[in-house]
């Protein structure tokens, strides 16, 4: 099937089969690559990418369904020299070691915060549930979630 979208910003057409799914299009046809798959089950958040405003765990997402929409990936997002503040208070708090799980955690705190909802640690780490980091034990990755939401870390 032949899907159209707009993926950072610029217009694509894939050619894909029905059943493939998001993630393997981003990764294989587009070649963004920051989009990681940690389970390919929909359980540690490392392929999430924003379609239409709103963190989707890529791997659960047909490719059909994201005919006509928007999505933006971690490339999709800043840029060397010029991080987006998610990006900028990452690395400032050190909140990655092996960076596997950072684009799906980036794309998920950004939902977070433009959900406008009062944050604190409990809400960082309630609201990124899904996402599972395996080496930094969590502590920096809600201090720089809190540092770009301009709340206490
Ligand atoms: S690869 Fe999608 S949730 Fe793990
Ligand atoms: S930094 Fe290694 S999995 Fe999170």
């Amino acid at each position: 099937m032949k899907v159209s979208m707009v993926v950072n910003g610029l217009a694509r057409e894939i050619e894909a089969p029905s059943n493939a799914l998001l993630v393997d299009v981003l990764r294989q046809n587009l070649r963004l690559t920051g989009v990681h798959v940690g389970c390919d089950t929909s359980q540690c958040g490392a392929c999430t990418v924003r379609m239409d405003g709103r963190a989707v765990k890529s791997c659960t997402v047909l490719v059909g369904q994201a005919e006509g929409s928007e999505v933006t990936t971690i490339e999709g997002l800043g840029a060397p020299g010029a991080l987006h503040p998610l990006q900028a208070a990452f690395q400032e708090t050190h909140a990655l070691q092996c960076g596997f799980c950072t684009p799906g955690m980036i794309m998920s705190a950004l939902d977070l915060i433009e959900s406008g909802e009062p944050l604190d640690e409990a809400a960082v780490r309630d609201g990124l549930d899904g996402n599972f980091c395996r080496c930094t034990g969590y502590h920096n990755i809600v201090r720089a979630v809190l540092l770009a939401a301009g709340a206490n870390a």
